[in-house]
């Protein structure tokens, strides 16, 4: 597979000079005042002297003299920059009510960061205190139950194999190194949706933190009507300080594995056979077919001037039987393949996104994205003409700038209404997207920019833009609805659940339903 180039994370954020500020109480109790106060610039003493006595052991509190300020400040793409003043590394979940309760009181704005694999460009609008999940990596399985509690700060590689030691598998994403309680409350793309739906719908609990600090468990009988949010439009509504999700018995020792590289001219051989993929058992993906994925791009041992088409299949069982539903992809022809079979923690490896893969750590500056129901073949072909044309014109993208392709599994994922959870795509399993490095203030940065947008518009053609609320850039070509859903009921009940959960409008960092 050809690889993202990476990228050293340049320039983070920096405090700003502390000025003293007004202290933070006046002499009136709380219940006085018309309004908290409200505090130009955030001082990590002041923070540390107020809160952190109330913190449990453990817990920090700094800026950014610290050493670790670095890695908790930096994104995967480099210009999504927050403004992180202070951070407050929380060492139990009890630690967070208290946080935000603090933040609220005080008119201070926070922002969680577990990962920072979150990409879009909304989270730049943010200054003020960062809550950091990184201490939160709690796991406890409940066989009896067949449920796993998983803290607020996990990610899916630990996840996964310390439960496939267990014997267990539970749904996360296809990228081991991104956080699941972030990428769950967007919905949540992964390689068993097929049997089990998205990583939202194996969750059963979620305990939560709100706005005004109060801590409840939301669930299908508690706050059922937050319960519903939270799989879909999630980063709206509060903190995730844990949640309880399905587990389900391994079902195979292995994974089959195959990936091809193919050369431009099997293009429409390669689109028409994943539509037939897609919909080959009555209308839905063979369910153990896990994940395709692939990418248009310059491979230089092949072309420096047309892009070839490299792809992998992930089957969730034995190689036979994977082959036979791979037969039609076998005959197209490729310039290379490779197949092996491996445990489940071993499957993201092969396709690029295990923790140590570059695609893992470091992202480029430029994206555009859509989802499909099913690849448009002609538009596929004007794609890649596309891809010849700009790189010819802008030499320099040759070596970034590449067309992503995730197909998933469909069938449980369409199985569960459309109108039971926030996520509103259920129908449209494909994700596309154009990545591409161009820095600010490089020429190929505007160029760049209108690549993405050409690209798009051709994924999209003549239907309406469908944006996946975790994969969304924050461009302004990118409607609320695209992202939340077309039909009025869906923003009208969200907007009614921010009124009701969370009125001053605290979570507003992340795709917000409400801006301001
Ligand atoms: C390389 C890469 C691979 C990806 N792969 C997949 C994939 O396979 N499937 C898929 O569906 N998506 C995928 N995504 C998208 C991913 O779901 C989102 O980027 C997700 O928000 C990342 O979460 P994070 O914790 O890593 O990032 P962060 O930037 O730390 O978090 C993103 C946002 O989530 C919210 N958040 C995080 N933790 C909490 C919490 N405990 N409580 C409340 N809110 C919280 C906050 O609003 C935060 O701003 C991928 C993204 C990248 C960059
Ligand atoms: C920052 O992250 C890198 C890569 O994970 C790690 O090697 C390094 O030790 C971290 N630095 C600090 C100060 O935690
Ligand atoms: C739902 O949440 C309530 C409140 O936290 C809790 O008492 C109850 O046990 C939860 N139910 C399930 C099934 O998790
Ligand atoms: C397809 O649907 C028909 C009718 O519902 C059913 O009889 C058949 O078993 C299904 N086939 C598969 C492969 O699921
Ligand atoms: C991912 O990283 C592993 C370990 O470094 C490497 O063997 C593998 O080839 C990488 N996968 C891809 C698709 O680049
Ligand atoms: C497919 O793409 C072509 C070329 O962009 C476009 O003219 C056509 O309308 C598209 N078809 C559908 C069904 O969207």
């Amino acid at each position: 597979m050809v690889r993202l180039l990476s990228f050293t994370a340049g320039c983070l954020v920096l405090l700003h000079a502390l000025v003293a500020g007004s202290p933070l109480h006046t002499e009136l109790p709380r219940y006085f005042q018309a309004n908290p106060l409200t505090r130009r610039n955030l001082m990590v003493n002041t923070v540390e002297n107020e809160l952190g006595p109330h913190l449990s052991k453990g817990s920090l509190i700094f800026g950014s003299s610290n050493a670790a300020y670095a890695n908790l400040t930096s994104y995967w793409i480099t210009y999504i920059q927050p403004d992180f003043e202070v951070i407050v590394e929380v060492a139990a979940e009890s630690d967070i009510s208290k946080v935000v309760r603090y933040c609220s009181d005080n008119s201070i704005d926070f922002l969680v960061r577990n990962r920072g694999h979150g990409i879009t460009s909304s989270l730049n609008s943010f200054k003020g205190l960062q809550i950091s999940m990184d201490k939160l990596q709690g796991l406890q399985i409940d066989a009896a139950s067949q449920t796993v509690l998983l803290q607020g700060g996990v990610y899916a590689g630990p996840v996964i194999a310390d439960l496939w030691d267990n014997g267990w598998v539970t749904s996360t994403g296809a990228a081991y190194c991104v956080g699941l309680v972030g990428l769950s409350l967007g919905g949540g793309h992964g390689r068993l949706e097929g049997l089990h739906g998205l990583v939202a719908d194996g969750i059963v609990h979620f305990n939560l933190v709100l706005a005004n600090g109060n801590e409840i468990g939301v669930n299908a009988t508690s706050n059922a009507d937050l319960f519903w949010a939270l799989k879909g439009a999630g980063h709206n509504f509060g903190v995730v300080t844990s949640y309880r999700a399905k587990i389900y018995p391994k079902s195979t020792q292995t994974w089959h594995y195959h990936s091809y590289v193919w050369t431009g001219d099997k293009l429409e051989a390669v689109f028409e056979a994943l539509n037939d993929l897609h919909t080959k058992d009555n209308g839905t993906t063979p369910v153990l077919m896990s994940f395709e994925t692939g990418i248009i791009a310059i491979d230089l041992s092949i072309s420096d001037t047309e892009p070839v088409l490299s792809w992998s299949f992930a089957y969730n069982g034995p190689a036979a039987d994977a082959e036979a539903l791979l037969e039609p992809f076998n005959a197209i022809g490729a310039a290379s393949e490779n197949v092996q079979d491996v445990p489940y923690p071993d499957i993201a490896l092969l396709q690029g996104t295990g923790e140590q893969n570059g695609t893992c750590s470091d992202g480029p500056y430029i994206h555009s994205t859509d989802l499909l129901i099913k690849y448009n073949v002609t538009a596929q072909r004007q794609l890649y003409n596309q891809f010849v044309q700009k790189i010819t014109q802008y030499p320099d993208l040759k070596f970034s700038a590449r067309y992503a392709h995730e197909g998933y599994s469909n069938k449980a994922v369409q199985a569960i209404p459309s109108d039971s959870t926030a996520y509103p795509h259920r129908e449209s399993n494909i994700i596309v997207y154009f990545l591409a490095a161009a820095a600010p203030g490089s020429s190929d940065q505007a160029p760049a920019k209108t690549w993405a947008q050409e690209a798009r518009a051709l994924w999209i053609g003549n239907d309406k833009p469908q944006t996946y609320v975790n994969y969304a850039s924050g461009n302004s070509y990118e409607s609320l609805q695209s992202v939340y859903g077309y039909e009025p009921w869906r923003l009208n009940r969200l907007r009614g659940l921010k009124a009701k959960y969370d009125p001053h409008n605290r979570f507003r960092y992340y795709e917000p339903i409400i801006s301001n």
